[in-house]
């Protein structure tokens, strides 16, 4: 396993399809289980149930749930979009907005168009023939002690998250988080088809796979240390330390 800092540097979303017949090996899915299984989380609560799905009639039934997105994402989205990589890199923050239709990138657009551009959608075009997806439900009804909205509840719910994440990237496997799944028109069918209980909620799904066309890369974007480390008193920055190559790219 390459060091821990290089394999951060080096998870990232892959968005691509994957190949459909190159399954997930049940023993890679096994390691990235344990590495959910020591993820932090508030009072050691392990408040994450997590649903392995690889099986190509569930996948195909998951695929046939309509998934438009809302009024609320669209406009939401577009506040996060730069519209050229040179923006992209100059902001350091969010995502390159190329990845949307043009419809959700036009400023003023009414919501009517962009529905009618983007046309209808099914969570088959999210999937995108992956083997497998992963889905982290919760139980609604527990909350970490005294957190307010349960917030510890949901740092804990990202712990796994980034430890089941960074393991899949040093396996090689490509993983991309469908948030999609949360929405609560698709989270309420995805749960019936899955028998997930009511009172459960969808934290998140991933798809997991092989990526068919390997070597596509896109702008990735952080900002620096010195951007939002503060010492000793908010405001006063950091003296920046190289510590690791720019990982920038
Ligand atoms: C809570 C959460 C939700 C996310 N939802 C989505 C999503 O629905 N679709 C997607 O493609 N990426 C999603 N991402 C991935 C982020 O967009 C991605 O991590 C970020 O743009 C940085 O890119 P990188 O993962 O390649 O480093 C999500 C990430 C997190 C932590």
């Amino acid at each position: 396993m390459s060091d821990i800092l290089t394999l951060i540097q080096e998870r990232r979303s892959v968005r691509g399809p994957f190949d459909p017949e190159r399954p997930v090996s049940m023993s890679d899915l096994q390691r990235i289980l344990e590495a959910a299984r020591w993820s932090p989380t508030a009072h050691n609560m392990q408040n994450f149930e997590v649903l392995i799905i690889n099986a190509k009639e569930v996948l195909v039934k998951l695929g046939e749930i309509s998934s438009p997105a809302s009024e609320v994402f669209i406009r939401e989205n577009y506040d996060q979009l730069s519209f050229s990589e040179e923006e992209l890199l100059q902001k350091k923050v969010g995502i390159l907005g190329t990845m949307f239709p043009t419809a959700w990138r036009t400023p003023g657009a009414k919501f009517d168009e962009v529905a009618r551009e983007s046309g209808p959608s099914f969570l088959t075009d999210t999937i995108k023939g992956s083997p497998t997806v992963l889905i982290v439900a919760y139980d609604a009804r527990k909350r970490a002690p005294a957190s307010e909205g349960d917030v510890l509840g949901f740092i804990s719910l990202g712990c796994a998250m980034e430890n089941m994440w960074l393991v899949a990237q040093s396996l090689g496997i490509g993983c991309q988080i469908m948030s999609v799944f949360s929405g609560d028109a698709v989270e309420k069918r995805v749960k019936h088809i899955l028998d997930i209980p009511e009172y459960m909620k969808i934290a998140f799904a991933a798809r997991l796979g092989y990526p068919v066309s390997v070597g596509v890369k896109y702008v990735r974007v952080r900002r620096d240390v010195k951007d939002f480390a503060h010492h000793d008193r908010f405001g006063a920055r950091l003296n920046p330390v190289e510590v690791a190559p720019n990982a920038q790219r």
